[in-house]
């Protein structure tokens, strides 16, 4: 048993804990992460959910099933002749572990690179001391002058329909099936749902959709939400709203799932799988937060204000165990800004320019406000859209769905909102981000000069037609 002493230790190694670690340790702190995600092996595989089961392994899998269905369906298209264009689910599947390893690996690599010291083990709290925390870091004892808690989450189970990862299935399980389902249910039509369902389909599933709310993707401006409804429901993906689900009964056969229709008549629906993605709760198991007194909200989450700080001294919690949106980067961008803090620096998120994207194909991104919530914010708005149909690198990719879209504000033309529904659109909306921390205008990227033919055109002539002066439009 040692007794280390660290300044800084981080409890999860995902994106918002492994990240403040290496950023406490180039701050000159002698830091700790400890991590408890083992691999097949029983190995460390550091990287959290986004990296083992989130992130990482679903655009792998995406790319792969784009891609199947990119030489079945459009390299004719390109005069390209294949022959019969076959698929190995198990070497797909292998692909996407590969992936992972490489990012479980650089993790490691990183945390030796900026002499992060690295326990493979459950992290908790055992009780507050002079000037910091015991801690267990697995079998070990160590002590910590400050504690970045970075726990992650888990995903929500339906009641009475726990996960068995093989016929119900959370992210886990949906990105390991191992034979393309027959037919495929999905409970949930929110990011999961969307990208998980895209995969399985593009590989041969039949994907039905049961969304609770009666609106899709409310959180999406309306006339990107229109406008991927539209093309979900051309790619074959079947979207039921305004559900509500009463039972699901499993046997050999599959899943059946029972529920009321948006007109109220009682409707079963069977499938071989069902993926259930109804959302993600804050994860504390196994912490012991009650050792020292560390504030929890009903709903399970770590109480923290604008900083991170939590309600207790030195303690500090980020990313999906804390409030605002469950996302990576958002992690990220708390990590760092709280090891400055702790450094006595000025870290800062802005959480009002967080992007977001659903990366289904078109990918949709998203910043700043939408349309309705302008609206509903009785603020006077300019919009300006332009269709990837008019835009050259677009044609040439055979990609012209969907659209660029800016609000402004209606005096100043200050960008309020960028909503894109098209190719490579999470590469797109970062224009719109650094835009947007500079607080420019729509007129400042209509009058930037952007590189022939590209798609990020598409994004100048969206802020011309803010000011109706569209040039290939
Ligand atoms: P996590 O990544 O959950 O990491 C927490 C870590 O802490 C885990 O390794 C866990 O094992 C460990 N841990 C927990 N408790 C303890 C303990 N007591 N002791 C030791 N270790 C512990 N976000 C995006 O931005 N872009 C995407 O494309 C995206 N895709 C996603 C796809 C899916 C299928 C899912 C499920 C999520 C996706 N997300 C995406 C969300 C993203 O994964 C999370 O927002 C992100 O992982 C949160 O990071 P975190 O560091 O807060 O927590
Ligand atoms: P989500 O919050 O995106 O969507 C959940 C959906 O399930 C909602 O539309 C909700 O109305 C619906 N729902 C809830 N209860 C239901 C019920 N009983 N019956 C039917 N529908 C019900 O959650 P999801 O998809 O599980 O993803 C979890 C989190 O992971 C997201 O919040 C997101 O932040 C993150 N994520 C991010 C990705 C990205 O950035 N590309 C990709 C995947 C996940």
């Amino acid at each position: 048993m040692s007794n280390k002493q660290f300044d800084v230790v981080v409890i999860g190694g995902g994106p918002g804990g492994y990240v403040a670690a290496i950023r406490a340790a180039q701050l000159g702190f002698n830091t700790a992460c400890i991590d408890e995600w083992k691999n097949e092996k029983g190995g460390p595989a550091p990287g959290g959910t986004c990296t083992n089961v989130g992130c990482i392994p679903s655009k792998a899998l995406l790319q792969s099933s784009e891609h199947y269905e990119h030489a079945r369906e459009h390299f004719a298209e390109h005069g390209i002749s294949t022959g019969e264009v076959k698929m190995d689910v198990a070497k797909m599947l292998g692909r996407k572990d590969q992936v992972v390893k490489q990012n479980n690996d650089g993790i490691l690599y990183l945390f030796k690179k900026n002499k992060v010291s690295f326990f493979h083990g459950r992290g908790s709290f055992v009780a507050a001391s002079d000037g910091g925390y015991e801690l267990k870091a697995g079998d070990e004892s160590i002590t910590a002058k400050h504690v970045i808690v970075a726990t992650g989450s888990n995903a929500r189970q339906l009641p009475g329909a726990p996960f068995d990862e093989e016929q119900i299935l959370s992210n886990d399980g949906a990105l390991r099936i191992p034979t393309v389902p027959k037919k495929l249910g999905v409970i949930g039509s929110g990011v999961i749902g969307l990208e998980l369902g895209s995969v399985w389909r593009r590989l041969g599933s039949e994907v039905v959709v049961l969304e609770a709310m009666p609106s899709f993707l409310p959180t999406v401006d309306e006339a990107v939400a229109k406008e991927a409804a539209k093309l979900f429901k051309k790619q074959g993906l079947t979207i039921e709203l305004g559900v509500k689900i009463s039972e699901v009964k499993k046997d050999k056969k599959g899943v059946s799932v029972s529920y009321t229709d948006a007109k109220g008549a009682e409707q079963k629906l069977e499938v071989d799988r069902l993926i259930v993605s109804i959302g993600r709760t804050a994860n504390t198991i196994g912490l012991n937060p009650e050792a020292v007194g560390l504030a929890l909200d009903e709903r399970g989450a770590i109480v923290v204000d604008h900083d991170c700080k939590t309600n207790l001294p030195n303690v500090w919690a980020v990313g999906d165990v804390v409030r605002g949106p469950m996302l990576a980067h958002k992690a990220e961008e708390e990590g760092v800004a709280v090891a400055e803090r702790i450094a006595g620096q000025h870290g800062h998120v802005d959480f009002d320019i967080i992007p977001s994207v659903i990366y289904t194909h078109p990918e949709i991104a998203q910043v700043g406000k939408t349309e309705q919530q302008l609206k509903a914010d009785g603020r006077a708005y300019k919009s300006g859209q332009f269709p990837f149909l008019a835009n050259g690198r677009a044609r040439a990719l055979g990609d012209t769905s969907g659209f660029v879209k800016f609000l402004a504000d209606a005096t100043t033309d200050e960008i309020l909102g960028v909503h894109i529904i098209g190719p490579f659109a999470s590469e797109l909306i970062s224009e719109a981000v650094v835009a947007m921390a500079f607080k420019a205008s729509a007129e400042d990227i209509a009058r930037i000069c952007h590189a022939h033919p590209s798609l990020s055109e598409s994004t100048k002539e969206a802020a011309l037609a803010v000011d109706k002066r569209t040039l290939n439009f």
